[in-house]
This record gives structure tokens, C-alpha cells and sequence, in this order.
């Protein structure tokens, strides 16, 4: 079984969560359920599988994104989980909630689906139909909700079609449950409120705090005091490295690193947060970056290193 062209749409079955996890498995992205919104999903070690999530929902910034995975054992794996983050899993997984947890050096998550950062905010969604592709693609699978970028959560398959259009496959398994996104919480602090309330998360931890900034109000994308940002001074649309400058290139333009010698944005973004990671760990004082056409994924290329360079 595969999605067909004009409607690719399947309800849920086995057969269709083989077919979801072959496209998983080949590099690209499928719609499915979770219990709180449908997420648009990609194996969160695949950059480029990651980039085209960015890709298919226009997003014009590059926000870090919740890697599923099936259980505690795969999250241990992934992250560092201390007492605390411990209660609250075994509490509250599978289910609604996110932690916020330090990534562990040789993880295999790619970089953009952490924005770079050194955290990266994992769940074990309770759902069949993610569960069943957890278990048939066997990946960690990256997934915000599969909408297009300032539109309304998906609670339905139809809403994804008609946010995202036929070139995204989907689940379909009937409506959400809880039709609002996860809880995020990092340490003690909720940063995005949910489904697990407050009172809950005390239950456990004895006493929460509200975060100030809530990355759930942020209506900008990537406004996170958390971004990765270089350390380095870095010069944008550079078409040439000036002396002492690491050059970041693009298509024709060649430097030290290249963001894609073939020009492909999608590349481009797939490889954007190592390539800076590299630029401010050489030997050189200053970084530049190639030009990055503007347009489609570009866009929030351009967005990030707009912010990096202003910082
Ligand atoms: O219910 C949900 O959580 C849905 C379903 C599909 O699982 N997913 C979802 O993902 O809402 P997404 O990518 O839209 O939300 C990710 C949010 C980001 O906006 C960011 O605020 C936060 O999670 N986040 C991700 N990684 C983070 C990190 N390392 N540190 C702080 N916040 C992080
Ligand atoms: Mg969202």
C-alpha cells in the first residue's frame, strides 16, 4: 500500500503505517495523529527529512521541535533525565508532556531539529497511530503540528489537507483527543502550558513555576533567549572572505564550509546550524555567510542569520 497522488490520505492500519514509516524511512515527512494536534513527522536524525517539515509549512523561522519517541528507555537514550524529569515521565508518559532535556553527545538528532541548541524537548505520545510508527520506522521522529506556519493546530486529517494541500501524506485516525498542544516543561518551569496542568505537574514535583516568557506566546518563532547564536562577529551576503574570516559558502560561492555547493535551500537549512557550530569553533576571528535566495525555506535561513548576525 502507498498514498495515492491526488489524495494521499489513508485511515489508519497496519498497512498504512507501513506505508507512513517507508516514506519515514526514505527521507520524508507524513501527517499523523498524536492525542493532542496531528504532527507533521520526519526522522529526527535525517536533516534534510527535518528540513522539509520547515519547508512544508513556510515556516519563516526555524523553531526547535518535540522529537517523539515510544517510551522512557528510547527518551534515555536520547537525553539526560534527572530525578525530577524521571517522576515526570513515569507520571505523565505516555501522554501530553514535553521535557526540556539536556542532549546526549551522540544522540544522532540533527541540529536543526534542535535549532543548535544543547536541549532538546522530547515526549512519548500516547496516541496508536504515532506509537505504530514509532514502532514501524524504529526513528525518533521530529514533529510540531503539521499546520501550515501561523495557522491553527490540525485536530483533524481535513485540516491538515487544507493547510498543508495534497503534497503531504496523512494518517488519518479520526480527531484528536485533546486538540491542544503539549505541556512543555524544562527543570521545574512550564513553558508552554497544556493538556498537564500546573496542579498536576505540582502532584509530582511538589511546586512548579509559570515561566515569564512562555514560548507558547512568543508569536514570532524563534524569539527562544534560548537560541544558539555564534560567539563570533558573522557578515551576511558575503561573496568573498575578507582576511581572517571564515566563509560559510552557497551554491557558486565557495568557502571554508559550504551550506550547499548545489544551491539547494533545502540542503542549505538541513546543514545551517552544524555549519555555524563549525564557523565559531575554527581558528578564525570573524564568520561570513554567503547569500541565501529568500525564498520558500530560504526565507528562514535568512531569519536566523539575520539574528545571529544582530546579536
Ligand atoms: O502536542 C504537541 O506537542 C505537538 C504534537 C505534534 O506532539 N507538537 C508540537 O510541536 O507542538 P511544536 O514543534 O509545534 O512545538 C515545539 C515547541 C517550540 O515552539 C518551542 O517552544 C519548544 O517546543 N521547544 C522545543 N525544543 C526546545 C528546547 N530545546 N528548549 C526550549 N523549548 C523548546
Ligand atoms: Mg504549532
Amino acid at each position: 500500500m502507498t498514498f495515492p497522488d491526488h489524495d494521499p490520505t489513508l485511515p489508519f492500519s497496519p498497512a498504512a503505517i507501513r506505508a507512513a514509516a517507508t516514506v519515514i524511512g526514505a527521507g520524508g515527512i507524513v501527517a499523523v495523529p498524536t492525542e493532542t494536534v496531528y504532527g507533521l513527522a520526519a526522522d529526527a536524525t535525517d536533516a534534510n527529512a527535518v528540513a522539509r517539515i520547515y519547508a512544508a509549512k513556510g515556516r519563516p523561522s526555524f523553531n526547535p521541535l518535540i522529537v517523539h519517541v515510544p517510551n522512557l528507555a528510547a527518551a534515555c537514550d536520547l537525553a539526560m533525565f534527572d530525578a525530577d524529569a524521571l517522576a515526570l515521565a513515569e507520571a505523565f508518559w505516555p501522554g501530553p508532556l514535553t521535557l526540556v532535556r539536556p542532549i546526549k553527545a551522540g544522540s544522532g538528532i540533527a541540529s536543526l531539529v534542535t535549532a543548535g541548541l544543547d536541549t532538546v524537548a522530547i515526549r512519548v505520545p500516547r496516541h496508536r497511530a504515532m506509537q505504530a510508527l514509532l514502532a514501524a520506522s524504529g526513528r525518533p521522529l521530529a514533529a510540531p503540528s503539521a499546520n501550515a506556519s501561523g495557522g491553527i493546530s490540525p485536530t483533524r486529517a481535513a485540516h491538515v489537507r487544507a493547510s498543508l494541500g495534497a503534497g503531504v501524506p496523512v494518517l488519518d485516525d479520526g480527531a484528536t483527543e485533546a486538540g491542544l498542544e503539549s505541556t512543555i516543561v524544562a527543570g521545574r518551569t512550564i513553558l508552554r502550558p497544556g493538556p498537564i496542568t500546573a496542579a498536576m505537574l505540582a502532584s509530582v514535583l511538589g511546586s512548579v513555576e509559570q515561566g515569564p516568557q512562555a514560548p507558547a506566546i512568543v508569536t514570532a518563532p524563534g524569539q527562544l533567549a534560548s537560541h544558539y547564536a555564534p560567539r563570533k562577529p558573522l557578515r551576511l551576503n558575503a561573496m568573498a572572505a575578507e582576511a581572517d574570516e571564515w566563509l560559510i559558502g552557497f551554491g557558486t560561492v565557495a568557502g571554508q564550509d559550504s551550506l550547499s555547493a548545489d544551491g539547494d535551500p533545502v540542503e542549505a537549512a538541513a546543514r545551517l546550524f552544524d555549519a555555524l557550530h563549525r564557523a565559531d569553533a575554527s581558528d578564525y576571528a570573524r564568520l561570513a555567510v554567503a547569500p541565501i535566495p529568500a525564498e520558500g525555506i530560504g526565507e528562514a535561513i535568512n531569519d536566523r542569520l539575520r539574528r545571529a548576525a544582530t546579536r
